[in-house]
């Protein structure tokens, strides 16, 4: 995708489409026209604001009105969006809105499109509305055609954003760190959407490699036989059952002072997840492909943080195998000791995610870092909690719950608190080990979390249950169905928040 800033005027810019914003005021029935569409508005001799008076455009979010230039600008076509009611915008609505505007544009034709804003209240700047909306339109138009033969969807190739003159560096910025979120996001998305028998274990290693290499990340992949001699208990186990050897990859992103350890970024990589010998039922196991989301996550904002280069130290921790059934298989009953020493009591192979994850949390608290966030399609329980909207998550440090909150808002995510009181730690207690593997049905995401608990010292830790949405079947405005790279942009925000403080 070809990205540029102009400092033309509105009507001067070529292209096949500009797209511009207006929103619902709320003092009466009208419209708002962001300065853009003001412009637009202007050479048209009021034709957009005739045509909200006779109620065919009332800037609801996500409404569009099409207008042709019939050569009175320089664009085709311009394509005014909703944004909603004026005093609620915010960068979300601006993300999703011209997402929508960028979507519908693609389907119909266009290959160069513009951007204009100019609707900035008192909730957020101009730069911070050129931003969301670039990001905005590189997630609305992304797709997944790797595996179709026929190519025949028209593509956007060209996006310019306009920029006021004496806004043009923050904008510059604006335009720099959009592109860095959004691309990473759609990285995360492909390694997700990858089928199983294309990302192993292995190529999702590879991949790692070619993108540290291209930001700038130092790399460093274990095989099996280091995996051993670090005592990696929980990974061995789960990928012993596998024709596909286990990995585990650890990038570095070094931006901060050299004493400071800096903080962890932790993600589950399961390729594919049949359960094991505690085989799931059929029925939409092809969606656990999609159990290697906290990894994606992870090496999209490793992405982004190598691209935006925040004052701070960033290790990645990706465990990653897949869960298979067979003679090798590791059973229930088992007993599996993790990099820290403890032992585990296999009660359902199904539940292969904390084990692997412990190994990783393991070996972050053994190296002194903090916090440490770790992202995981963990538990079907929190799917049944929260559903696909907001991202349940457990912290033991109040200062970090907030932050994560606080980026998952800039980022467009939504992240709910959930409790790791003591008494849900009785559930785990084993008679033959240090700890049970799972907790029963009650509160099956709080138990998971409660292991997870066990391996993470004293480090601020914070543990985010994405599988209810990391992979998800419905169409929203710049989500398709597949991954959808959930967890990116908190991450790399909070790392850019961290590096301020
Ligand atoms: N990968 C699954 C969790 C999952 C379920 C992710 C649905 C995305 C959508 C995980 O490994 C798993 O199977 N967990 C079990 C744990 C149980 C056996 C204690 C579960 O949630 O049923
Ligand atoms: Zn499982
Ligand atoms: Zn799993």
């Amino acid at each position: 995708m070809d990205i540029n800033l102009t400092t033309q005027e509105i009507t001067k810019i070529a292209c096949d489409a500009l797209i511009v914003s207006a929103a619902r005021k709320t003092s009466d029935s009208g419209i708002e026209l962001s300065t853009s569409a003001a412009a637009v508005d202007t050479v048209l001799a009021g034709l957009i604001a005739e045509r909200s008076a006779d109620g065919e455009f009332k800037g609801a979010t996500g409404e569009l009105l099409t207008l042709h230039s019939g050569g009175k600008f320089a664009a085709k076509r311009v394509v005014v969006v909703g944004l909603g009611s004026l005093d609620k915008i915010d960068n979300q609505s601006v993300r999703r809105a011209t997402a929508i505007a960028a979507r519908h544009l693609q389907k119909t034709g266009a290959q160069k499109i513009a951007v204009a804003g100019g609707l900035a209240t008192n909730n957020f700047s101009a730069e911070e509305e050129a931003q969301a909306a670039i990001e905005g339109v590189l997630l609305g138009l992304y797709t997944f055609r790797a595996y179709q033969s026929k190519e025949n969807t028209n593509r956007v190739n060209q996006v310019v954003l306009a920029a006021p003159k004496e806004h043009k560096a923050a904008f510059e910025r604006a335009l720099h760190q959009a592109q860095a979120l959004a691309e990473a996001t759609n990285f995360a998305r492909s390694l997700i959407n990858e089928p199983p028998c294309v990302l192993t274990p292995v190529e999702l290693a590879n991949r790692a490699s070619t993108m540290a290499k291209e930001v700038g990340l130092e790399c460093e992949i274990f095989e099996k036989e280091k995996i051993e001699e670090m005592g990696m208990g929980g990974l061995l186990a789960v990928s012993k059952g596998s024709a596909n050897p286990p990995r585990f990859i650890i990038l570095r992103y070094r931006g901060g002072s050299a004493n400071d350890k800096g903080m962890a970024l932790v993600g589950k990589g399961v390729t594919f997840d049949t359960g094991g010998i505690s085989l799931k039922p059929g029925a939409n196991m092809d969606a656990m492909k999609g159990d290697m989301g906290g990894a994606a996550a992870v090496l999209g904002a490793m992405q982004a943080i190598g691209r935006l280069k925040p004052a701070i130290n960033v290790t990645a921790l990706v465990p990653t195998c897949d869960n298979m059934p067979s003679g090798s298989s590791y059973v229930p009953g088992d007993i599996v000791r993790i990099l820290n020493g403890k032992t585990i009591e296999i009660v359902n192979t199904d539940a292969e995610g904390r084990l692997i994850l412990a190994d990783a949390l393991s070996l972050a608290a053994q190296e002194g870092l903090s916090p440490i966030l770790d992202l995981a399609t963990l538990t079907g329980a929190m799917v049944v909690a929260l559903g696909h909207s907001m991202t349940g998550f457990f912290s033991n440090d109040e200062q970090l719950t907030q932050s994560i909150i606080t980026a998952g808002r800039a980022a467009g995510e939504k992240y709910w608190p959930m409790p790791l009181d003591e008494d849900y730690g009785e559930s785990i207690k084993s008679e033959i080990a240090d700890i049970k593997q799972t907790g029963g049905r009650e509160a099956g995401a709080v138990t998971a979390a409660k292991i997870l608990e066990h391996f993470v010292g004293e480090a601020k830790w914070a543990h985010l249950d994405i599988a209810g949405t990391s992979y998800v079947d419905s169409v929203k405005a710049y989500q398709e169905k597949g991954g959808t790279g959930v967890g990116v942009r908190t991450l790399a925000e909070l790392a850019l928040q961290l590096a301020k403080k």
